[in-house]
């Protein structure tokens, strides 16, 4: 079976409801990124972050996977196919997914804020202020900051260096390194693209660009390469 990797965005959820980052004049739900999603914000208004997180949880919690989510599981009868998310909700795996990898972490995961390895799945619950890990510090959200390191990202390149179809879904392709993974992907391999909104990304061998929203583009994608598959 020929391997198929995906590399998704906060645009493949859009269509549950769940606000994108780039989309409302650089604001996230009201908010300043560096006030909610950095080391800064954290260290200045811990309680604020956490009730951030604690919003975005039940957001999450409530949003239901969309058409796009379902159709990429449809792939995995006729290729090997890898999800490579930046998003934090579950919906793929919700949408029935088998391997995907989180670069920017899990909204239902907290952490330890002393002992990044101390992980634990909090569900859809709160997390407040108080609430520690075994050794006694404070639990923050298990998600990726602005200026933290991608502990995934070398797996993540692994796995694009290996692909022989590569398609990105939904992502505005302005962060990095997520936005880097395309990069090693073969030349000769086919690549989509699917986001109604074209991201500046510069030239790319074998690049064909679905300018739909996800759940469109996206069944007309994995129609063709059933298709193809089955040829
Ligand atoms: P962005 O908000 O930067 O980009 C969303 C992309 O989705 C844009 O290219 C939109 O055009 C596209 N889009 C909007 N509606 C869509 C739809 N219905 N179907 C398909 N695409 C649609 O979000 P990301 O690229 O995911 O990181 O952002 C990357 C990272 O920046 C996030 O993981 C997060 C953020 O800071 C961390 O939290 C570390």
């Amino acid at each position: 079976m020929k391997k198929i990797v995906i590399l998704t965005g906060a645009g493949i959820s859009a269509e549950s409801g769940i606000q994108t980052f780039r989309g409302s004049g650089g604001l996230w739900e009201g908010h300043d990124v560096m006030e909610v999603a950095s080391p800064e914000g954290w260290h200045k208004n811990p309680e604020l972050v956490l009730n951030f997180y604690n919003l975005r949880r039940k957001a999450a919690a409530k949003a239901e996977p969309n058409a796009a989510h379902l159709a990429l599981v449809e792939l995995e009868a006729h290729y090997q196919t890898q999800v490579i998310t930046q998003n934090v909700d579950d919906l793929h795996e919700r949408a029935g997914s088998s391997s995907i990898m989180h670069l920017h972490g899990m909204l239902r995961n907290v952490r330890s804020s002393a002992d990044p390895s101390l992980i634990y799945n909090y569900g859809d619950r709160e997390i407040q202020m108080g609430d520690t890990c075994e050794l006694g510090s404070q639990l923050r959200p298990d998600v990726v900051w602005f200026g933290e390191a991608v502990p995934m990202i070398e797996p993540a390149v692994a796995l694009s260096r290996e692909a022989d179809i590569f398609i990105v879904i939904g992502t505005s392709m302005a962060v990095y390194p997520a936005a880097s993974l395309i990069h090693y992907v073969p030349a000769d391999a086919p690549k989509f693209l699917v986001d109604p909104n074209r991201p500046d990304i510069g030239p790319i061998n074998n690049l064909q660009i679905i300018q739909k929203p996800a759940t469109t583009g996206v069944r007309e994608l994995v129609d063709q390469l059933i298709q193809q598959a089955n040829a």
